[in-house]
Protein backbone atom coordinates (compact mmCIF):
# COMPACT_ATOMS: atom_id res chain seq x y z
CA UNK A 1 0.00 0.00 0.00
CA UNK A 2 2.49 2.29 0.87
CA UNK A 3 4.45 1.70 -1.95
CA UNK A 4 1.07 2.56 -4.88
CA UNK A 5 1.02 6.22 -2.31
CA UNK A 6 4.15 6.19 -3.40
CA UNK A 7 4.27 5.93 -6.90
CA UNK A 8 1.04 7.90 -7.17
CA UNK A 9 2.92 10.83 -5.16
CA UNK A 10 5.73 10.46 -7.85
CA UNK A 11 3.12 10.66 -10.70
CA UNK A 12 0.97 13.44 -9.62
CA UNK A 13 4.72 15.34 -8.98
CA UNK A 14 5.76 14.77 -12.25
CA UNK A 15 2.49 15.55 -14.92
CA UNK A 16 2.92 18.52 -12.50
CA UNK A 17 6.44 19.44 -12.83
CA UNK A 18 5.92 18.39 -17.39
CA UNK A 19 2.54 20.90 -17.46
CA UNK A 20 4.77 23.60 -15.83
CA UNK A 21 7.70 22.85 -18.27
CA UNK A 22 5.90 22.95 -21.44
CA UNK A 23 3.57 26.80 -19.97
CA UNK A 24 7.22 27.79 -19.60
CA UNK A 25 8.62 26.71 -23.21
CA UNK A 26 6.27 29.11 -24.85
CA UNK A 27 8.01 32.09 -23.50
CA UNK A 28 11.84 30.89 -23.80
CA UNK A 29 11.76 28.32 -26.83
CA UNK A 30 15.42 27.46 -26.35
CA UNK A 31 17.92 27.32 -29.06
CA UNK A 32 16.70 28.81 -32.33
CA UNK A 33 17.78 26.51 -35.55
CA UNK A 34 16.22 28.52 -38.54
CA UNK A 35 15.17 32.08 -36.75
CA UNK A 36 13.74 33.03 -40.55
CA UNK A 37 11.12 29.88 -39.97
CA UNK A 38 10.35 30.19 -36.22
CA UNK A 39 9.79 34.60 -36.76
CA UNK A 40 8.04 34.32 -39.99
CA UNK A 41 8.39 37.22 -42.08
CA UNK A 42 5.29 37.14 -43.26
CA UNK A 43 3.51 40.02 -45.44
CA UNK A 44 -0.34 41.29 -45.86
CA UNK A 45 -0.52 41.95 -49.35
CA UNK A 46 -1.94 45.46 -48.86
CA UNK A 47 -1.38 46.35 -45.73
CA UNK A 48 1.59 49.00 -45.65
CA UNK A 49 4.73 47.63 -45.38
CA UNK A 50 7.40 49.24 -42.81
CA UNK A 51 10.69 50.98 -44.50
CA UNK A 52 12.60 50.05 -42.44
CA UNK A 53 12.09 46.07 -43.53
CA UNK A 54 10.63 46.15 -47.11
CA UNK A 55 12.06 47.76 -49.72
CA UNK A 56 10.44 47.99 -53.15
CA UNK A 57 14.23 49.06 -54.77
CA UNK A 58 16.02 46.26 -56.41
CA UNK A 59 19.22 47.87 -55.48
CA UNK A 60 18.23 47.29 -51.55
CA UNK A 61 17.31 43.56 -52.07
CA UNK A 62 19.26 41.15 -49.48
CA UNK A 63 19.58 44.04 -46.94
CA UNK A 64 15.90 44.60 -46.78
CA UNK A 65 12.97 42.44 -47.87
CA UNK A 66 11.64 43.02 -51.62
CA UNK A 67 8.48 43.25 -52.19
CA UNK A 68 6.69 45.11 -54.62
CA UNK A 69 3.20 43.47 -55.05
CA UNK A 70 4.16 41.79 -58.17
CA UNK A 71 5.22 38.73 -59.94
CA UNK A 72 8.35 37.74 -59.74
CA UNK A 73 9.64 38.44 -63.42
CA UNK A 74 10.31 36.01 -66.11
CA UNK A 75 7.62 33.99 -64.41
CA UNK A 76 3.95 33.06 -66.11
CA UNK A 77 1.22 32.39 -64.55
CA UNK A 78 -0.58 28.84 -64.73
CA UNK A 79 -2.87 28.74 -67.70
CA UNK A 80 -1.57 32.16 -69.45
CA UNK A 81 0.29 32.63 -72.58
CA UNK A 82 3.60 33.46 -73.56
CA UNK A 83 4.27 37.49 -73.22
CA UNK A 84 3.31 39.51 -76.35
CA UNK A 85 6.38 40.40 -77.66
CA UNK A 86 5.47 44.12 -78.72
CA UNK A 87 5.96 47.11 -76.54
CA UNK A 88 4.12 50.38 -76.60
CA UNK A 89 5.09 52.23 -80.15
CA UNK A 90 3.65 53.53 -82.79
CA UNK A 91 6.08 51.68 -84.75
CA UNK A 92 4.98 48.37 -83.07
CA UNK A 93 1.31 49.57 -84.29
CA UNK A 94 2.08 49.29 -87.65
CA UNK A 95 3.85 45.77 -87.25
CA UNK A 96 1.54 44.14 -85.13
CA UNK A 97 -0.32 42.11 -87.35
CA UNK A 98 2.73 40.17 -87.92
CA UNK A 99 1.82 38.35 -84.63
CA UNK A 100 -0.35 35.78 -85.14
CA UNK A 101 -2.96 34.35 -83.01
CA UNK A 102 -1.85 31.62 -81.13
CA UNK A 103 -5.50 30.06 -80.75
CA UNK A 104 -6.81 27.85 -83.90
CA UNK A 105 -10.32 28.07 -83.20
CA UNK A 106 -12.34 27.66 -80.07
CA UNK A 107 -14.52 25.04 -78.42
CA UNK A 108 -18.38 26.29 -78.06
CA UNK A 109 -17.76 26.72 -74.52
CA UNK A 110 -14.77 28.95 -74.96
CA UNK A 111 -16.65 31.19 -77.21
CA UNK A 112 -19.59 31.82 -74.92
CA UNK A 113 -16.61 32.25 -72.33
CA UNK A 114 -15.27 34.89 -74.79
CA UNK A 115 -18.81 36.38 -75.55
CA UNK A 116 -19.46 36.84 -71.92
CA UNK A 117 -16.48 39.13 -71.45
CA UNK A 118 -16.84 41.19 -74.70
CA UNK A 119 -20.38 41.64 -73.56
CA UNK A 120 -18.79 42.77 -69.85
CA UNK A 121 -15.70 45.15 -71.06
CA UNK A 122 -16.39 45.73 -74.60
CA UNK A 123 -20.24 46.31 -75.63
CA UNK A 124 -20.96 49.09 -73.12
CA UNK A 125 -18.93 51.10 -76.07
CA UNK A 126 -18.69 48.61 -79.05
CA UNK A 127 -22.59 47.03 -78.31
CA UNK A 128 -23.36 43.30 -78.34
CA UNK A 129 -23.11 43.35 -81.97
CA UNK A 130 -19.56 45.23 -82.15
CA UNK A 131 -21.37 47.76 -84.55
CA UNK A 132 -19.90 50.88 -82.64
CA UNK A 133 -23.43 51.23 -81.02
CA UNK A 134 -23.30 50.39 -76.90
CA UNK A 135 -24.89 52.42 -74.80
CA UNK A 136 -21.82 55.26 -74.31
CA UNK A 137 -21.94 55.51 -78.21
CA UNK A 138 -25.41 56.22 -78.25
CA UNK A 139 -25.12 58.50 -75.35
CA UNK A 140 -23.27 60.46 -77.49
CA UNK A 141 -20.31 60.61 -74.57
CA UNK A 142 -17.74 59.13 -76.75
CA UNK A 143 -17.26 59.44 -80.19
CA UNK A 144 -16.03 57.56 -83.37
CA UNK A 145 -16.20 54.09 -81.94
CA UNK A 146 -15.28 51.57 -84.04
CA UNK A 147 -18.16 49.88 -85.71
CA UNK A 148 -15.45 46.35 -85.48
CA UNK A 149 -18.28 44.79 -88.64
CA UNK A 150 -16.61 47.40 -91.25
CA UNK A 151 -14.44 45.72 -93.96
CA UNK A 152 -11.63 47.47 -92.55
CA UNK A 153 -12.24 45.55 -89.35
CA UNK A 154 -12.78 42.36 -91.13
CA UNK A 155 -9.87 42.88 -92.71
CA UNK A 156 -7.72 43.95 -89.96
CA UNK A 157 -5.02 41.31 -88.50
CA UNK A 158 -6.08 40.17 -85.24
CA UNK A 159 -2.84 40.69 -84.01
CA UNK A 160 -3.75 44.46 -84.70
CA UNK A 161 -6.50 44.32 -82.82
CA UNK A 162 -4.37 42.46 -80.05
CA UNK A 163 -2.38 45.45 -79.73
CA UNK A 164 -4.76 47.84 -79.56
CA UNK A 165 -7.19 45.85 -77.22
CA UNK A 166 -3.85 45.59 -74.99
CA UNK A 167 -2.51 48.70 -74.66
CA UNK A 168 -5.47 50.85 -75.97
CA UNK A 169 -6.17 53.33 -79.04
CA UNK A 170 -7.14 57.01 -78.75
CA UNK A 171 -10.74 57.09 -77.04
CA UNK A 172 -10.28 53.51 -75.91
CA UNK A 173 -8.56 52.61 -72.88
CA UNK A 174 -5.94 49.23 -72.27
CA UNK A 175 -7.44 45.71 -71.12
CA UNK A 176 -4.21 44.03 -70.49
CA UNK A 177 -4.98 44.54 -66.35
CA UNK A 178 -8.85 43.61 -66.73
CA UNK A 179 -8.19 40.85 -68.84
CA UNK A 180 -5.39 38.06 -69.53
CA UNK A 181 -3.67 37.58 -72.87
CA UNK A 182 -5.30 34.45 -73.49
CA UNK A 183 -8.79 36.24 -73.01
CA UNK A 184 -8.06 38.91 -74.97
CA UNK A 185 -6.68 36.65 -78.12
CA UNK A 186 -10.08 34.66 -77.28
CA UNK A 187 -12.36 37.54 -77.39
CA UNK A 188 -10.86 38.81 -81.11
CA UNK A 189 -11.75 35.51 -82.32
CA UNK A 190 -15.30 36.30 -80.65
CA UNK A 191 -15.23 39.20 -82.53
CA UNK A 192 -14.66 37.54 -85.63
CA UNK A 193 -17.93 35.67 -85.13
CA UNK A 194 -19.88 38.67 -85.23
CA UNK A 195 -18.33 39.82 -88.57
CA UNK A 196 -19.76 37.31 -90.46
CA UNK A 197 -23.49 37.76 -88.66
CA UNK A 198 -25.78 39.01 -91.23
CA UNK A 199 -26.57 42.48 -90.62
CA UNK A 200 -23.03 43.21 -90.13
CA UNK A 201 -21.84 45.61 -93.02
CA UNK A 202 -19.77 43.06 -94.33
CA UNK A 203 -20.85 43.97 -97.89
CA UNK A 204 -20.17 47.92 -97.65
CA UNK A 205 -16.88 49.63 -99.10
CA UNK A 206 -14.65 50.07 -96.91
CA UNK A 207 -14.92 53.60 -94.98
CA UNK A 208 -18.76 53.88 -95.82
CA UNK A 209 -20.97 53.85 -92.88
CA UNK A 210 -22.62 50.29 -91.37
CA UNK A 211 -25.91 49.64 -92.82
CA UNK A 212 -27.29 47.81 -89.61
CA UNK A 213 -26.66 51.48 -87.50
CA UNK A 214 -23.36 52.20 -85.46
CA UNK A 215 -20.52 55.13 -86.12
CA UNK A 216 -19.46 55.99 -89.63
CA UNK A 217 -15.78 54.52 -90.01
CA UNK A 218 -14.25 57.42 -91.45
CA UNK A 219 -14.28 59.25 -88.78
CA UNK A 220 -12.21 56.18 -86.91
CA UNK A 221 -8.38 57.89 -87.11
CA UNK A 222 -5.91 54.65 -88.06
CA UNK A 223 -2.91 55.14 -86.23
C1 LIG B 1 -14.83 53.33 -73.78
C2 LIG B 1 -15.32 52.77 -74.98
C3 LIG B 1 -14.66 51.51 -75.50
C4 LIG B 1 -14.58 50.29 -74.87
C5 LIG B 1 -15.13 49.91 -73.52
C6 LIG B 1 -13.90 49.41 -75.78
N1 LIG B 1 -13.55 50.08 -76.92
FE1 LIG B 1 -12.67 49.29 -78.58
N2 LIG B 1 -12.66 51.11 -79.43
C7 LIG B 1 -13.20 52.26 -78.91
C8 LIG B 1 -12.95 53.37 -79.80
C9 LIG B 1 -13.39 54.81 -79.56
C10 LIG B 1 -12.22 52.84 -80.89
C11 LIG B 1 -11.68 53.60 -82.08
C12 LIG B 1 -10.23 53.95 -81.76
C13 LIG B 1 -9.61 54.76 -82.87
O1 LIG B 1 -9.23 54.18 -83.88
O2 LIG B 1 -9.55 55.98 -82.69
C14 LIG B 1 -12.07 51.42 -80.62
C15 LIG B 1 -11.40 50.55 -81.46
C16 LIG B 1 -11.32 49.20 -81.29
C17 LIG B 1 -10.66 48.28 -82.21
C18 LIG B 1 -9.94 48.67 -83.49
C19 LIG B 1 -8.49 48.96 -83.09
C20 LIG B 1 -7.66 49.55 -84.18
O3 LIG B 1 -6.45 49.28 -84.15
O4 LIG B 1 -8.16 50.35 -85.01
C21 LIG B 1 -10.80 47.04 -81.67
C22 LIG B 1 -10.29 45.74 -82.24
C23 LIG B 1 -11.51 47.18 -80.42
N3 LIG B 1 -11.82 48.51 -80.22
C24 LIG B 1 -11.82 46.13 -79.60
C25 LIG B 1 -12.30 46.31 -78.30
C26 LIG B 1 -12.43 45.24 -77.36
C27 LIG B 1 -12.10 43.79 -77.63
C28 LIG B 1 -12.90 45.79 -76.22
C29 LIG B 1 -13.18 45.11 -74.92
C30 LIG B 1 -12.09 44.36 -74.35
C31 LIG B 1 -13.09 47.21 -76.45
N4 LIG B 1 -12.70 47.48 -77.72
C32 LIG B 1 -13.59 48.08 -75.52
C33 LIG B 1 -13.88 52.36 -77.72
C34 LIG B 1 -14.00 51.37 -76.79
Amino acid sequence: MKRIKFIAVILVASVTVLSIGCDDSHQHPGRIYMPDMAYSRAYETYAQHDSALFTVDPTDKGRKIFYNSKPAEGTIKRGELFPYPLAKDTNNYKISGTVKSPLDSLSRKDIAEAGRLFNINCAICHGEKAQGNGPLGTSGKIGAIANLTLPNYVAMADGTMFYSVTYGKNQMGSYASQLTRLQRWEIIKYIRTLQTKPGGATTTAAGAPAAGGGKDSSTVKKG
